[in-house]
Parts: structure tokens; C-alpha cells; sequence
């Protein structure tokens, strides 16, 4: 259980562990290319870990000290047979990205997770990936997980995306490395392209344009990957810091990629004061300091364009809307029903114990503010973002915000009470 204080104001420089969806990208990468590369500002966090473990279920040598990780690459075919099952936890990244790489195999395995993941669609991977030839399979009518994946020869693709989702892109252009011919993903919004940029870095035949991307069949060279900090975890800090007057923090060395920094745009919308120094480009993926000083914010509109941009920012993005002067609404959000937990439900429900006003809409949430928080115990749903989005609605109430199951924040971001402790005062 967490138990949370109100803050005065946050203060202080602080930075944040790698990003995620790089972390995983780079081991999975790395793994399937020719030589060996080292990964440095890698996250720990309890879901790339599980990558790490199903890579070397799968005969991948890797050495791992905290943030850095050395990866001895097999090769595109040099993946073996794993012995038992691939158990990725929590990760809906690994199980997805993972799928597409093991559709294109000489093997046949079987992948699962826990009970949150047992819950969660895999019918969104399982067709395209069936177009391709692959033999694939889980439970039910989505195809949810325990997955059986045969690996086949597969053959390419050209798909329209029904959902703006990176993790069904990237799987479809990992099994595209695997097939005879071009695959190609079209996508009406774009969602994070980290996997193009680092299929392109380790030398994969792959064209970008306009909401469009092709992949040929191609080796892969291992090559030296930087990861920076996530934004998706630095987002609860400049969130807290943005909407507390008088606060004043500086967080470094954050991935800034501009498929990623849909919650810098949304809350200088609502007033926000967010400045970025020192932008460099590294391999494909923009990263900089960032500067946050705390003042009143206001509501606004969040449309479905923009939600790829910030799809896991939603829940700390709730909790300051709940605290800004008038109604924000988030809208086209419906993949947030099928996340770790469904989120506009757990929103709404923790929210409103909060004292918060939320309503629930059927493609997101309506919120009216601001609201005086007041204390209460409230429920992650074993889910990482939940339990920190709640942790950061604690700072600004009347009384204690206690968070119970806050054990998952081991997921993404190991050390968060760490770094929350050194900025309040
Ligand atoms: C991720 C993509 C997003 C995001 C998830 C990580 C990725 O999911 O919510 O936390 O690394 O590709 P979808 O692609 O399903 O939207």
C-alpha cells in the first residue's frame, strides 16, 4: 500500500528510468541480429525483464546489470526452441511484438501471462499474422492469451490497421522481416514508430512515408542502442509539477519522440508552462530536458487524433483534469477499456471516491473541474499507471490518499516513490 500527503509545491531535477517500449524493442532487436550490441539507460522494470527472459528461453545469450544490457544476437534464424512456455507477465508489448517474430519461426511454443494479460485481445495480431500464413491461435473469440504460435513461412501483407495501435504494427512488420515480398502497414493515425526507427538503425530494408510503412525480408546488424527516459513515467511528475503553482522541476534526458509527446501538447492546451532544452537526435529518437513550473490550469478537449500520442498518459492526465478550472473531455480513448485494466472504469470509480466529478463516456471521459480532493483508500487494479496516476491525485488532497495493490509499479517504473520523495517538500 502507498500512502500519499498533499504537497505544497515540487521542487527539484530529477530524471527517470528508460523508456519501455525501447527497452523491449531493443532486446527483442538486438536478439534477432547478427552480433552483439550493448543497450545503456535500459528499464529494469519488471515487464522488460520478462523480454530478457523470454529471449533467453529462446537460446539468446544476454547480460544484464540494472540499466545495461549486453545482447549477443542470434541472427534472424537463429532462434530455438524454447523449453516449456514463454511467460511474459503483464507485458501485452512482449506477447504482441513477440508474436510476430515466433509466427516466422521453424518452431512451435507457446506464450501466456498473467491474469490481466489472459484477459486482453490478441485477435488484433492473431489476423493480420494470419493473413501471413502464420499458425496461430489463443482462446475465445479475441484469441486471448494462451497463445499457440506454429511458426510457418509467411508471406507479405498489405494492411489497413482497424486500430491505431503500435503494438499491431510492430508485430506485422516484425513478420514482415520473415516474409517473401513487401509488408505493409497503412495506419489513418499514427501511433509510435520506435520499432521503424530502430528497424532502420540496425539496417532493415524499411521505407517510411505518409502513414505508410514497408518492410522486406532483411538481417539485421547489431548495433550499440541508447534508451532514454521514459515519457510515459516522467508524465506523472511534469503533470503533478504543471498543476501545482509555485512548483518548479526539471526532468532529463526524456524521450521525446513526437509520436510520444501527445500530454506535453495537452497540457500546454490547459495552460500548462512546459519548456524543452537540449534536444538531440539520437538513432532515430529525439530526447531533451524538460522544465515544468506549477501554475492554475484549465480544462479542454482531447480528440481521437491525438489519443496514439498519449494513450498511457490518460490516467494521470484524468486525475489534473479533475483539478482544472472547468470540463475536459477525452474522446476516441475506447482502447482504454482493454489496457491492464479497463481505465475509463477504474477511473471513474477511484475518481469519484476521490470527490472528483467523472463521468463515463462509451469512447472515454468527461470531467468537471476543479474538485477538492479529499482522502480515501483507493484501488489500482493491480495496474502500474492506475496505482501512479492515484498516487499523484494524493498529492493535491485534503487528507491521506492511500493506494492499495501498488506493488505493479514494479512494471514500468521501479524507484517511483524514490523520485516522488525527492521532489516534495
Ligand atoms: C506500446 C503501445 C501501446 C501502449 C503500450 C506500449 C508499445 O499499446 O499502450 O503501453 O510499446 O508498442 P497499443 O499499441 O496497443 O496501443
Amino acid at each position: 500500500m502507498l500512502t500519499i500527503q498533499k504537497v505544497e509545491r515540487i521542487e527539484g531535477r530529477i530524471s527517470v528510468p528508460g523508456d519501455k517500449s525501447i527497452s523491449h524493442r531493443a532486446v527483442m532487436l538486438l536478439g534477432i541480429s547478427r552480433g552483439s550490441g550493448k543497450i545503456d539507460g535500459f528499464l529494469p522494470g519488471e515487464d522488460c525483464l520478462g523480454t530478457i527472459r523470454c529471449l533467453r528461453q529462446l537460446g539468446v545469450e544476454i547480460e544484464q546489470h540494472d540499466s545495461v544490457v549486453v545482447v549477443h544476437g542470434r541472427g534472424r534464424r537463429g532462434l530455438t526452441k524454447p523449453e516449456g512456455v514463454l511467460d511474459v507477465g503483464n507485458s501485452g508489448t512482449t506477447m504482441r511484438l513477440m508474436a510476430g517474430i515466433l509466427a516466422g519461426q521453424d518452431f512451435a511454443c507457446t506464450v501466456t501471462g498473467d491474469a490481466s494479460l489472459l484477459t486482453r485481445p490478441m485477435d488484433r495480431i492473431a489476423v493480420p499474422l494470419r493473413l501471413m500464413g502464420a499458425d496461430i491461435g489463443g482462446t475465445g473469440d479475441n484469441d486471448s492469451p494462451p497463445l499457440r504460435i506454429q511458426g510457418k513461412s509467411l508471406k507479405a501483407i498489405d494492411y489497413i490497421l482497424p486500430v491505431a495501435s503500435a503494438q499491431v504494427k510492430s508485430a506485422i512488420l516484425l513478420a514482415g522481416l520473415y516474409a517473401d515480398g513487401e509488408t505493409t502497414v497503412r495506419e489513418t493515425v499514427p501511433a509510435r514508430n520506435h520499432t521503424e526507427c530502430m528497424l532502420e538503425y540496425l539496417g532493415a530494408q524499411i521505407s517510411m512515408s505518409d502513414g505508410q510503412t514497408t518492410v522486406r525480408k532483411s538481417d539485421l546488424e547489431a548495433r550499440d542502442i541508447h534508451v532514454p527516459g521514459d515519457i510515459s513515467s516522467a508524465a506523472f511528475f511534469i503533470a503533478a509539477a504543471a498543476a501545482l503553482p509555485g512548483s518548479h522541476l526539471i526532468i532529463e534526458n526524456v524521450g521525446l519522440n513526437p509520436t510520444r509527446t501527445g500530454i506535453i501538447d495537452v497540457l500546454r492546451d490547459m495552460g500548462a508552462d512546459i519548456a524543452i532544452e537540449n534536444l538531440v537526435l539520437d538513432h532515430g529518437e529525439a530526447r531533451g530536458d524538460l522544465i515544468v513550473r506549477g501554475k492554475a490550469l484549465h480544462g479542454t478537449t482531447v480528440s481521437s487524433e491525438m489519443i496514439p500520442r498519449l494513450i498511457d498518459e490518460i490516467p494521470v492526465l484524468a486525475v489534473i483534469a479533475g483539478l482544472a478550472e472547468g470540463q475536459t473531455r477525452i474522446l476516441g480513448a475506447g482502447e482504454l477499456r482493454v489496457k491492464e485494466s479497463n481505465r475509463i472504469a477504474s477511473l471513474v470509480s477511484e475518481l469519484s471516491k476521490l470527490g472528483m466529478t467523472i463521468r463515463e463516456l462509451p469512447d472515454g471521459l468527461e470531467i468537471e473541474g476543479p474538485s477538492c480532493v479529499r482522502g480515501a483508500v483507493v484501488e489500482s487494479y493491480g495496474d502500474h499507471r492506475m496505482a501512479m496516476a492515484l498516487a499523484i491525485a494524493g498529492l493535491f488532497a485534503q487528507e491521506t490518499v492511500k493506494v492499495r495493490d501498488s506493488r505493479c509499479i514494479n512494471v514500468s517504473f521501479p524507484g517511483f516513490e524514490h523520485v516522488l520523495q525527492s521532489i516534495v517538500n
